[in-house]
Order: C-alpha cells, then sequence, then structure tokens
C-alpha cells in the first residue's frame, strides 16, 4: 500500500490521463484509419467518373507492361464490343470485368486489390489500387495521429506531479513546523492561510499542544515551588549543624562532617533544580537583551580561578571571537559556568581547561576542552540526560548539562560533548548561540 498521499495522488492522476489517452489514441486511429479508406474509395470513385468522357479514350491503348509504379491506382477500361480491355495502364493485371457495379475487393495476381467498377454502356470503368498500399497509406496516416497523445500525456503527467508537489508545499511546511513543536517550543501552529480539509487538524493539534505547555508548566512550576520550600529547612538544617560543631565530641567529628556534606550536597541539589525550574520556563521576552558572549566567557573563568589555581589547573580563554547574541545575560552565564564547573570538576590536579569563542556563519560556538580523563563513547548520549552521571566517585547532582541543554533549546541553539580528537584525553563541551542581527 502507497503510504504517501502525495504519490497516490499523483499516481491516480497519472493513471487516469494515461487511460484517457489510450482510450482517445485508440479512438483517433481507428477514425483516421476508416477517414482514410473513405477518402481512398473516394478518389477512385471520382477517377472512374472523370473517365466517363473523352478522358478515358486519351489514355494510351498499349502502355508498357509493368511499367506502373506499385502505388498508383490502375484503370482499366472495357468496352461491350472488345474481348480486351479498350483500355488500361496495367494490361498485366487481369480485373475482373464481371465484377458489380461499385466497390469490391478481389484478389488478382496473388493480391488483395479494392476496385471500383462502374457500369456506363457500353463501358465499364475499373479504377483499382492495391489493399495493401491503401492499408500503408492509411495506417501511416492513423499512426500520425498518436504523436500529440504522446507528447501530452507524459506533459500532462509532468504538470500533474508539479501541481500536486505545489499543493503539497503547504503540508510540507506544516509538517515541519509540528516537527519543531517540542517542550521548549510549545507554541500554536500558524492557522492563517491552511487549507479549509486541514483547519480540523490544526486545530486539534493547537489544542493538544496546549494541553502539553499547561501540564508541563504545571510540571514545572511543582519542581520549583517544592525546590523552594525545602531551601528554607534545609538552611535551618544547615545553620543548626554550624552551631552544633563545637558541641560534637572528638570521636563523632567524622561522622558529623559526613553528616554535614550530606546537607551540602542536598543544598547544590536544590539549587540545581531551581535553575532547571527556571531554565525549563518559557523566554521572558522583555529581560532580553545584547549580550557580549566573551563578557560573559571572562566572568565565568574569573569565578572558578580560585578552585583551579588552589587544584593547580591551568584554566585560560585563548580565542575570543567578540560575539553578541540576544538573551538573557543570567541564562547565558549558568550555560557557561556549568561547563566551566564540569571542567575543572573532572579534570584531575595539575590539568588543563581551554575557553574559545568562535564565530561560524550566523552562530557564535562557545568551547570548554579540559584534559580530564572523558567520557566513555556509549554514554555520551545520555550525558544531557536529568540526574545522569558518568562517573559516580565524584559527587555531583546530575542537572547541570540538562540545564545547559533547557536553556539552549529555549534560544534556539544547540548543545553538544564529545571526546577529544586530538590524541589527548577530554571532553569538548560546546554550545552555540544564534548571532544577533
Ligand atoms: N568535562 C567532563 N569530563 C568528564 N565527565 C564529564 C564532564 N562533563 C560532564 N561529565 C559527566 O557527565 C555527567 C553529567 O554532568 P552534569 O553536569 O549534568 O552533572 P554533574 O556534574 O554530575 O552534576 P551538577 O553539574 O548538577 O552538579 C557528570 O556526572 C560526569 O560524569
Ligand atoms: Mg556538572
Amino acid at each position: 500500500m502507497i503510504r504517501s498521499l502525495r504519490t497516490q495522488l499523483v499516481l491516480a492522476l497519472c493513471a487516469v490521463v494515461s487511460v484517457v489517452g489510450i482510450v482517445q489514441g485508440i479512438s483517433s486511429y481507428q477514425l483516421s484509419k476508416a477517414g482514410m479508406n473513405a477518402l481512398l474509395d473516394l478518389r477512385l470513385e471520382q477517377v472512374a467518373s472523370r473517365l466517363r468522357g473523352p478522358l478515358g479514350d486519351a489514355l494510351p491503348s498499349i502502355p508498357a507492361r509493368g511499367s506502373q509504379p506499385a502505388r498508383d491506382i490502375v484503370i482499366t477500361i472495357w468496352r461491350d464490343d472488345l474481348e480486351t480491355p479498350y483500355r488500361s495502364t496495367e494490361p498485366s493485371l487481369p480485373l475482373p470485368r464481371e465484377a458489380a457495379p461499385g466497390f469490391s475487393s478481389t484478389m488478382v495476381n496473388g493480391e488483395q486489390w479494392r476496385i471500383y467498377t462502374l457500369r456506363e454502356a457500353p463501358k465499364v470503368i475499373q479504377v483499382a489500387q492495391r489493399s495493401s498500399v491503401r492499408h500503408e497509406l492509411s495506417e501511416e496516416a492513423a499512426v500520425n495521429t498518436l504523436w500529440p497523445i504522446l507528447v501530452l500525456v507524459p506533459l500532462v503527467c509532468a504538470a500533474v506531479l508539479l501541481v500536486v508537489r505545489f499543493s503539497f508545499r503547504q503540508l510540507n511546511r506544516l509538517g515541519s513546523e509540528v516537527q519543531a513543536v517540542d517542550a521548549a517550543h510549545l507554541q500554536a501552529l500558524p492557522t492563517a492561510g491552511v487549507p479549509i480539509e486541514l483547519r480540523p487538524f490544526i486545530d486539534s493539534i493547537n489544542r493538544m499542544i496546549e494541553r502539553l505547555a499547561r501540564s508541563i508548566e504545571t510540571e514545572r512550576k511543582f519542581i520549583s515551588d517544592a525546590a523552594h520550600e525545602l531551601r528554607t529547612p534545609l538552611t535551618a538544617l544547615q545553620l543548626q549543624a554550624d552551631n552544633l560543631q563545637r558541641d560534637i565530641v572528638a570521636g563523632n567529628q567524622e561522622r558529623f562532617q559526613e553528616l554535614r556534606r550530606g546537607i551540602a550536597r542536598s543544598g547544590s541539589m536544590i539549587a540545581q533544580l531551581l535553575r532547571l525550574a527556571r531554565a525549563d520556563a518559557s523566554l521572558q521576552r522583555e529581560a532580553v537583551t545584547q549580550v557580549d558572549v566573551s563578557e560573559v566567557v571572562v566572568a565565568a573563568v574569573a569565578e572558578v580561578l580560585p578552585i583551579a589555581m588552589k587544584r593547580d589547573i591551568d584554566i585560560g580563554a585563548e580565542e575570543m571571537a567578540s560575539a553578541k547574541v540576544r538573551a538573557i545575560e543570567a541564562d547565558l552565564g549558568i550555560a557557561v559556568r556549568n561547563l566551566v564547573s564540569n571542567a575543572i570538576r573532572y579534570t584531575p590536579d595539575g590539568g588543563k581547561v581551554d575557553l574559545r569563542t568562535e564565530v561560524r556563519g550566523n552562530m557564535v560556538w562557545i568551547e570548554v576542552i579540559d584534559t580530564g580523563p572523558g567520557i566513555a563513547e556509549e554514554l555520551l548520549p545520555r550525558v544531557f540526560d536529568r540526574f545522569f552521571r558518568a562517573n559516580t566517585e565524584i559527587e555531583g547532582s546530575g542537572l547541570g548539562l540538562s540545564i545547559v541543554k533547557a536553556i539552549v533549546a529555549k534560544y534556539g541553539g544547540s548543545a553538544s560533548l564529545r571526546n577529544r580528537d586530538d590524541g589527548k584525553t577530554g571532553i569538548v563541551a560546546s554550545i552555540g548561540f544564534r548571532l544577533s542581527d
């Protein structure tokens, strides 16, 4: 079964055009053949009637035998008082003198002849033509009528293809718009200019998008509220633990520190959850400004510099293209900081982290390259998943890259993580944003 409506339509219309073409071809072939035969008959009849008078007597009485071209008509005139033909353009052809008046078809000398016999005492005028010649002539004329159809059918099919393709362009456009709908771009599909047959589909897709947007927003709000609500008791817990520290006996200090680290981990998890909920929120256009990408990168480097120095990691921003994007500065800052914090966190002491910004086409790319262990290739496709952690030995909440992905998606950009391919181990993390016009 053909699944494409377009192909189905093109094939059906081309089949109809071909059937019409074939029927038209057969009928014009037959009609032309019949018409040609009638015309040839008319010619025989006219010649016979012209030969009734003195024109018949003017024919040479003894033409050379077999001198006549095969396609010519043969004329024989008999006279009642003569046994042999009075006049004949081909004496070697014994036309049947007794033939009934009018048209007849007879075998003469092993060939089929079409003969017109005109009886007008004392003369019998016979005009004959080879059936094979007549057949050839009528065939030629009939075949000629087929050419226009043979040329037109493919042309009409090509026109059908173009028209259908043109009509389906709108459907394709709608298809790509539907494809572009994802959690980050839940916008209703445009209904202006949509053919009325498609309106019910578009309306129901739009209703579905609206419901989806509402439920995603409810979920996002729940995460945001929950993280917010958890933050207060956790801060209180942290304060209590700080106050308790000096009352903890020396033997319990290690377990107590473990408890404090646990509280700190929960705190950073909640902070990341809040960032994720904010990154997932739809873009507030009024807060968008022109953001200088290199400034954001420099600020992110400055922020991690103390930790990098403590761990003897050489961090630097080398190739810096100046570029501006339209965004909320805080969003860009969070995205770059998450990549830089990963590079610092997963690179062993004494390593190197490079940042660079590069303009390619209408995009600016921010790359963070480290000398850490990299990530197993089979785990790479999952690193942007929420709570996914490829390395459980080093602490983290597994949300940093999900936040990066959400921010990038909000601006229609893209994010990727790959292992270095220059012979060293490490990760090349890159995010790209569209340049502002
Ligand atoms: N530069 C890197 N080098 C090696 N592994 C990395 C790097 N960046 C990310 N990863 C791996 O990808 C996983 C997901 O990273 P992500 O930033 O989302 O979470 P996280 O760093 O564990 O936690 P969070 O950033 O929320 O504190 C990490 O747990 C780590 O295993
Ligand atoms: Mg991280």
